[in-house]
């Protein structure tokens, strides 16, 4: 049987358009799903939407619709957008579907009889759109320490889980297993603001509006949001359910990935919730940064909001993964800006890959009627450290994989992609045509080879181009990872296309530039 890898993106809050942070973390999460997928893994990938709160239902009135009808269409919205974006989610959890619903009533009742819930009176600042409290003391400037908002002093009798009770148990866990959290930062975060200096209690629920799921004992309390959101990740598996075959199959989760944001819910309240439960903790919680604009983070209201389907249309999808995915750090914040697009769209992808796939195609049809040679009896002086070197690439493709940070992974691909460039201008090929047809025959065949072990690297990124890739060398088979360390694939009398296709087409910078600014907010 395979080895199962379980992977979650956040469920987002359908309060308005999605935009590319969002993207970016369902394409993240996607990439690391594919390539898992490729190591052999049978991989799950759960996303969805957290419908429930007080924000949720001031906006659906301000649509004039109900709650549920503005969800409603909201998770088509979500939908039509991961198809758009060809994301390989298995399951698309929603808050308000009813198997959702039901098993969280019973892992509320699961609590209220553990007596791990409690009802008391609720103070403290308040944030309604992150629907957050904080401390006095967690505000800064006395605002919002997540969104810079302002906040209101709010009181109301309200259901609390007794997190003090688990402070203990949460340390001991943290000492045995230090690296739960990644980056370490995000943890070093959460230990100095809330674990060191004790934990407080958490509210659950609100009598103050009733877009929620009901408490099963108290019918004037909903839900307030994170028991009800966190608990989507075993919802969605059948955890408690008639049903729980993939709840067995897939939990623990291998990796929950979060935004900075939210690692509190995700590194504290999560596991605390889930050792009530008597179950096992995920395996990793990966905590990435922001997209942030030039004038800070994005908003409408500042009218710097950028949104997928404008890059995916214009420039195709894969550039458009390709940016987020090259563009994210693993712990520091990443700023867009249209230059860097079209920077990047121009220099990595129109130059250095889809210049070494038209160059290579190019001089395969030139010199060889656009067969790649097979029967190698001669090699130059560079074939031997151009292979070590994609070996050592491939093998740093993986650590990086391996350990989440994505955007190095694809760096690393890209160093072997300029290796290889150089690599024609080391060995000239329009210079061993009129001297050594035997060498050259080794280097088309090497293009051609290390060709394919690109396009199998860069399939979990940019599946489309390994596609095109592919095709337009031909070789269509045995394509695994596994054959990534072969370099005696390709078959005889294997006929690359007469014509290649450019990848990805130049682009005119200043016009280019111009339209994406005039493309935000819009
Ligand atoms: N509903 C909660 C999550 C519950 S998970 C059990 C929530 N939703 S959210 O829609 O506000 O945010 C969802 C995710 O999108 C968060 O992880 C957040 O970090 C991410 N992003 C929102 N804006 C972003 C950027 N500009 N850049 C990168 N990610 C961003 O929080």
């Amino acid at each position: 049987m395979k080895k199962t890898f379980y992977i979650t993106t956040p469920i987002y809050y359908p309060s308005g358009r999605f935009h590319i942070g969002t993207a970016y973390c369902t394409t993240l999460v996607d990439c690391i799903k594919r390539y898992k997928e490729l190591r052999g893994y049978d991989a799950y990938m759960l996303t969805g939407l957290d419908e429930h709160g007080q924000k949720i239902q001031t906006v659906a009135e301000k649509n004039g619709l109900t709650p549920k009808e503005y969800v409603d269409t909201m998770a088509k919205k979500a939908k039509e957008l991961w198809n758009l974006m060809d994301i390989s989610y298995n399951d698309f959890i929603r808050t308000t579907d009813e198997r959702h619903e039901k098993v969280v009533k019973k892992i509320v009742q699961k609590f209220l009889d553990n007596g791990d819930i409690y009802k008391g009176v609720y103070e403290d600042w308040y944030c309604m759109p992150c629907e957050n409290y904080f401390t006095e003391t967690q505000l800064i400037d006395g605002k919002c320490p997540d969104c810079g908002r302002e906040v209101k002093k709010m009181k109301e009798e309200a259901y609390f889980f007794n997190m003090k009770k688990y402070e203990g148990w949460l340390k001991d866990f943290y000492k045995e297993n230090p690296n739960f959290i990644e980056p370490e930062s995000r943890k070093n975060e959460i230990f100095s603001n809330f674990i060191n200096p004790g934990l407080e209690d958490l509210c659950i629920s609100r009598s103050s509006f009733d877009w929620g799921i009901r408490m099963p004992n108290d019918s004037k309390h909903v839900l307030y949001v994170w028991l009800d959101a966190l608990t989507n990740y075993i919802t969605a598996l059948g955890y408690m359910s008639d049903d729980d075959t993939l709840f067995k199959k897939y939990w623990p989760a291998d990796l929950h990935v979060v935004g900075k944001e939210i690692i509190r819910f995700h590194g504290i309240y999560w596991p605390i919730f889930l050792h009530a439960l008597g179950l096992e903790l995920p395996k990793k919680i990966y905590a990435h940064s922001w997209i942030v604009m030039k004038d800070g983070k994005m908003s409408k209201s500042v009218g710097n909001v950028i949104y997928p389907e404008t890059l995916i249309e214009r420039y195709g999808l894969d550039a458009t993964k390709y940016y987020f995915l090259r563009l994210m750090g693993f712990d520091k914040d990443s700023m867009f800006t249209p230059e860097d697009f079209v920077e990047r769209y121009n220099s990595d992808l129109a130059n250095d890959l889809g210049n070494l796939l038209n160059r290579t195609i190019g001089m395969m049809n030139k010199y060889f009627d656009g067969i790649i040679p097979t029967k190698i009896v001669s090699k130059t002086e560079f074939d031997d450290s151009l292979f070590e070197f994609a070996k050592n690439q491939i093998k740093k493709v993986e650590e990086n994989m391996d350990s989440y940070h994505v955007s190095n992974a694809l760096s690393e691909i890209w160093s072997l992609i300029s290796r290889t460039n150089k690599y024609i201008d080391e060995t000239s090929p329009w210079v061993l045509v009129k001297e050594d047809q035997e060498k050259l025959k080794s280097v088309m065949y090497n293009l051609a080879e290390i060709l394919r072990k690109i396009a199998i690297l860069i399939k979990p990124f940019i599946p489309q181009t390994s596609i095109n890739i592919l095709n337009q060398l031909n070789i269509t088979e045995e394509n695994t990872w596994e054959s990534l360390a072969d370099n005696n694939i390709i078959k005889e009398n294997t006929k690359v296309v007469e014509k290649g296709e450019p990848l990805f087409i130049r682009l005119d910078k200043e016009e280019e530039i111009e339209y994406i600014k005039n493309q935000m907010n819009k």
